[in-house]
C-alpha cells in the first residue's frame, strides 16, 4: 500500500517536473535557435533526422518563423499532432510537407493565421480524418493525404473532389471492418453537402423600406445556416425553421448601401454560401464643406453621399458658376459610402472671395449647404487687417507696449492740459482789459497707434 502511493508521488513529481521543464522550454521558445532535429536555412526549415525525432512542432525567434516560407518534417517517429497555435506566427507559410511521422491529429484551427499555405503534404502518417473546415479559409493547390489510415467517414467524403492530385495514388479509406476501397467510389446514405438558394438574388430598394432575404438550405446531416453581414445599422431579425432562414431588415438606412449580406451553410460533408449585396437608394446628403484650402490649386473641399451618385452644380454669390479651366469640380475618391472631392480654383484672388453653395441632386432628392471663401485679402479695402486697440488698464504685454501706453496716456494728459488752459484763456480773455478776443486754439496732437 505505502509502497504504492509512494511510487505514485514519486510520479506525480517527475509529472511535475516535466511541466515545470515543458514551462521553461515554452519561455525560451521566443529566443530559440534552430531545434536540434532541424537544420534552418533562410526561408526554409527542414526536420528530418530520425534519430532525433521532434515531439512537437519547431519553434524559432518570432522574426524567424515570420520568414519561413518552406517547413519540411519527415521521418519523425515522435511527431503526432498539429495544435492550433503551432503555426500562428509562421504567418508567410507557402510549402508544409509533414510525412513518414506518427501525425494523428491536426487542429482544426491549425492554419487559422497561414493565409499563404498553398501546397499541403501530409502523406504517410496516422491520420484516420480531417475535417474540411480546417481549409475552408484557404487557397490550397495541392494537398496530398495518401497513406493515411483515413476513415470511410462523412468527414472524410470532401477529399472525393480533390482532383488536383493525378500524380497520386488513388485515395484509400478504411471501413470498419478493416478493409480498404477507393474513396472515389464511396457512396454513404446520410452524407450530402449542402446546397443553399438565397432570395431576392438582388436588393435594390429605397430607404426606409423593409426587406426580407430567404435562405434556404438541403443537405444531410442537417446543415447549419449561418448569416454573415456587414455591421448593420438597420434593425433586423432573424427567423429560422429547419432548413430555411429568412433575415427581415427593417427601416434600410442609407448607411447599409452596398453591404454584402451572405448566408453560409454547412455539415459535415461540406459547405456552401451564397450572398447579395443590398443596393440602397436614397437622396444627397452633403457632409461636410469646408473653407478654401491652398493645395496645388485652391481647393474647397467637400463629401457628399447619394444612391444613384448625385450631379453637383454650384453657386458663387447665388449665381451658378460656369466651370471651365479656371473652376471647376473634381472627385478625388470614393470611400466610406462618400463621394469626396474639391472645388479646384486655379490661382483665386479677392475677386472670388465669397459665398460658395453646393447643390447636390439625384432623382431622390437635392441637398445644399454654403460656405463663404476666403482666398487673399483686397488689399485696397483690407477691412481685416491688423488692428488692435489698447483697452486694457493692466498691461500684461512687453515694456516696449508698456511705455507706449504711457506715451499715449502722457500726450492725452497734455491735450487735456491745452483744452482746460484754452477754456480758461476764453473765459478769462472775454472780460480782459487786454481786449484779447478769443481765438481758437486746437492742440491737435497725432497719435499714433502702436500695432503688435
Ligand atoms: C529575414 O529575411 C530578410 C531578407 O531575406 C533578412 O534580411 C533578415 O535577416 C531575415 N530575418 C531573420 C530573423 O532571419
Ligand atoms: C526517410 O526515411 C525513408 C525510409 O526510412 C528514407 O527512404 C528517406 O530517404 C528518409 N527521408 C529523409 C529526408 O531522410
Ligand atoms: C513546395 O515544395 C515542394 C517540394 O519541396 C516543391 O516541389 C514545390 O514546388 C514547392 N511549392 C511551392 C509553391 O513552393
Ligand atoms: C495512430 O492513431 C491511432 C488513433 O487514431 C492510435 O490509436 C495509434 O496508436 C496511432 N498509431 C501510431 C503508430 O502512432
Ligand atoms: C488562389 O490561387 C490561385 C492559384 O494559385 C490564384 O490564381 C487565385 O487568384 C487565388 N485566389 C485567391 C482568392 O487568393
Ligand atoms: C416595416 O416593418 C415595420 C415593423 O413590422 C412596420 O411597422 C412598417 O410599417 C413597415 N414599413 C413598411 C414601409 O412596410
Ligand atoms: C424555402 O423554403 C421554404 C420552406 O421550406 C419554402 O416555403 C420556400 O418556397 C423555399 N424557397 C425557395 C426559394 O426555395
Ligand atoms: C452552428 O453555427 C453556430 C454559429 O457559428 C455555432 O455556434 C453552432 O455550434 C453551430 N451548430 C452546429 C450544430 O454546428
Ligand atoms: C470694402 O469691404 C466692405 C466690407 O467687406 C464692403 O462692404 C465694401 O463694398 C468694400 N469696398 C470696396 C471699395 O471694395
Amino acid at each position: 500500500m505505502q509502497h504504492a502511493t509512494r511510487r505514485q508521488s514519486s510520479r506525480w513529481a517527475a509529472r511535475g517536473l516535466c511541466c515545470v521543464l515543458a514551462a521553461l522550454a515554452a519561455l525560451w521558445r521566443p529566443g530559440a535557435a534552430c531545434p536540434a532535429a532541424c537544420t534552418c536555412a533562410g526561408f526554409r526549415l527542414s526536420c528530418a533526422d530520425p534519430e532525433r525525432s521532434l515531439v512537437a512542432f519547431p519553434a524559432l525567434s518570432e522574426p524567424e518563423m515570420e520568414n519561413i516560407t518552406d517547413i519540411y518534417i519527415a521521418n519523425q517517429s515522435t511527431f503526432s499532432s498539429i495544435n492550433e497555435k503551432d503555426l500562428t506566427l509562421y504567418r508567410n507559410l507557402r510549402n508544409l510537407t509533414v510525412t513518414n511521422t506518427r501525425l494523428t491529429y491536426v487542429s482544426r484551427q491549425a492554419f487559422q493565421n497561414n493565409l499563404k499555405l498553398q501546397y499541403l503534404n501530409l502523406k504517410d502518417n496516422n491520420l484516420s480524418s480531417l475535417s474540411w473546415k480546417t481549409f475552408r479559409h484557404l487557397n490550397i493547390s495541392y494537398l496530398m493525404l495518401s497513406g493515411n489510415p483515413l476513415q470511410c467517414s462523412c468527414e472524410n467524403m470532401w477529399m472525393k473532389q480533390w482532383r488536383g492530385e493525378e500524380a497520386e495514388a488513388e485515395l484509400l479509406c478504411v471501413e470498419e471492418g478493416g478493409k480498404r476501397r477507393p474513396l472515389s467510389n464511396l457512396k454513404l446514405p446520410h452524407c450530402v453537402v449542402p446546397k443553399v438558394t438565397l432570395n431576392p438574388q438582388r436588393v435594390t430598394v429605397l430607404e426606409g423600406s423593409n426587406v426580407t432575404l430567404t435562405c434556404n438550405t438541403s443537405g444531410t446531416p442537417t446543415p447549419n445556416l449561418t448569416w454573415n453581414a456587414c455591421q448593420l445599422t438597420s434593425s433586423y431579425e432573424i427567423v429560422s425553421s429547419g432548413q430555411s432562414s429568412e433575415l427581415r431588415l427593417f427601416h434600410l438606412s442609407s448607411l447599409d448601401n452596398e453591404c454584402k449580406i451572405s448566408c453560409s451553410s454547412d455539415n459535415t460533408a461540406g459547405g456552401s454560401e451564397a450572398s447579395v449585396q443590398l443596393n440602397v437608394l436614397f437622396p444627397p446628403i452633403i457632409s461636410k464643406l469646408m473653407d478654401g484650402i491652398p493645395d496645388h490649386h485652391w481647393c474647397i473641399p467637400f463629401s457628399v453621399s447619394g444612391n444613384p451618385q448625385p450631379e453637383l452644380r454650384w453657386l458663387f454669390r447665388g449665381e451658378p458658376i460656369k466651370e471651365g479651366a479656371f473652376i471647376t469640380t473634381r472627385i478625388h475618391d470614393y470611400s466610406e459610402h462618400e463621394y469626396h472631392g474639391c472645388l479646384q480654383l486655379d490661382s483665386p484672388t479677392h475677386i472670388n472671395n465669397g459665398e460658395y453653395t453646393l447643390l447636390a441632386r439625384n432623382v431622390y432628392g437635392e441637398d445644399r449647404k454654403s460656405i463663404f471663401a476666403h482666398f487673399m485679402h483686397d488689399p485696397w479695402n483690407d477691412t481685416t487687417a491688423t488692428e488692435s486697440i489698447y483697452y486694457d488698464d493692466t498691461p500684461v504685454g512687453p515694456p516696449e507696449d508698456r511705455v507706449a501706453v504711457y506715451v499715449v496716456v502722457g500726450i492725452a494728459a497734455v491735450t487735456f492740459a491745452g483744452f482746460v488752459l484754452m477754456l480758461v484763456v476764453l473765459k478769462f480773455g472775454r472780460n480782459s482789459k487786454f481786449g484779447i478776443k478769443g481765438f481758437v486754439l486746437f492742440h491737435n496732437v497725432p497719435v499714433e497707434v502702436v500695432g503688435r
